[in-house]
């Protein structure tokens, strides 16, 4: 089937059928080399590409930005909207459209589920989600199926633990589909009060695989192939008590791996605060910064098919 991926809006995972992620993930392979700067490329020469970014980011906006400069183009943007005219009370769609008229495609960040797709309505240039609220994150999730991937030659059959925060992270509810989608084994692994949302562990069901759901990590990570560990996300919490008492509920230290296969591979889509302990990372089983780095030939490889229209 011909693949068309020119100046496609990327919002959610979803937008992508199972052979157009495979498409991508292949073609991020054959990135990675340029991502090194062992090999160089033009191909967006001239274009332009804008970073919105309404929330903190350090590795989705940094490796957009450096994704976009290896394959020769240019980046406008801003990292904190307190610097634009936001701040005058310009709404967001008027934002848009500026960067509309400045641009060749636009990362939007925004702490509003639903803020990209909004975006998209009022924009001709492509949008990429770098993140909406406790919504969608799916250049993300093609970093971390490409993580999978790349370390464990498969990802079909796969024993996928999801640790933390299945409730407001947003980097889970995405790979949970993305994972089902590709026949993966789920367990899912939360505090009570964060449990993975019951219409994404429908969404699962729609694919054949049937989640666990369970609070118990040291049951859990004696069959997993993958411990996949996430942040509790402070910011989207309405009362800080709450977080106070789920903050600190998991730890993967060195004891814990102990009990888990050899190969298992540790991820996160980072930042990690107190979810990994720092031990871990000399062991063969984080890939963790190895998975941050893989964002750069997925976002190069997005970026030269949706502004190229081809493939380098
Ligand atoms: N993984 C991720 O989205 O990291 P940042 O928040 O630093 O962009």
């Amino acid at each position: 089937m011909p693949m068309n991926f020119k100046h496609r809006d990327i919002i959610s995972i979803k937008d992508f059928s199972k052979e157009e992620i495979e498409y991508i993930l292949e073609y991020a392979k054959h990135m990675v080399p340029y991502a090194k700067a062992e090999k160089h490329t033009t191909l967006l020469n001239q274009q332009i590409l804008a970073t919105l970014f309404f929330e903190p980011s350090t590795r989705t906006r940094l490796s957009f930005e450096s994704a976009m400069h290896r394959l020769g183009g240019s980046v406008i943007g801003f990292a904190d909207p307190s610097g634009t005219s936001l701040k005058k009370g310009e709404s967001l769609a008027d934002t848009i459209r500026m960067a509309d008229s400045y641009s060749d495609a636009i990362v939007i960040r925004h702490p509003q589920e639903g803020a990209a797709r909004l975006a998209a309505e009022f924009s001709e240039v492509p949008i990429l989600n770098g993140g909406d609220g406790a919504g969608q994150h799916p250049t993300q999730c093609l970093l971390d199926l490409f993580t999978i991937l790349t370390e464990k030659k498969k990802i079909k059959g796969n024993n996928v633990v999801l640790l933390g925060d299945l409730k407001y992270g947003r980097t889970v509810h995405s790979l949970a589909y993305a994972l089902s989608l590709f026949k993966a084994n789920l367990t899912f692994v939360s505090p009570e009060t964060l449990k993975m949302p019951k219409e994404v562990i429908n969404e699962c069901k729609e694919f054949g695989v049937e989640p666990v759901s369970t609070s118990n990590l040291e049951k859990a990570i004696k069959e997993a192939d993958v411990l996949y560990a996430t942040r509790i996300q402070k910011e989207r919490f309405p009362d800080a008590e709450e977080y106070n008492r789920v903050v600190g509920s998991y730890k993967v230290d060195n004891a814990l791996l102990q009990q888990a296969k050899q190969d298992l591979i540790v991820m996160h889509p980072l930042p990690r605060i107190v979810e990994i302990h720092s031990e871990v990372d000399s062991t063969a089983h984080a890939v963790y910064f190895k998975q941050a780095f893989n964002g750069l030939p997925v976002r190069m490889a997005l970026l030269s098919l949706i502004l190229g229209g081809k493939k380098i």
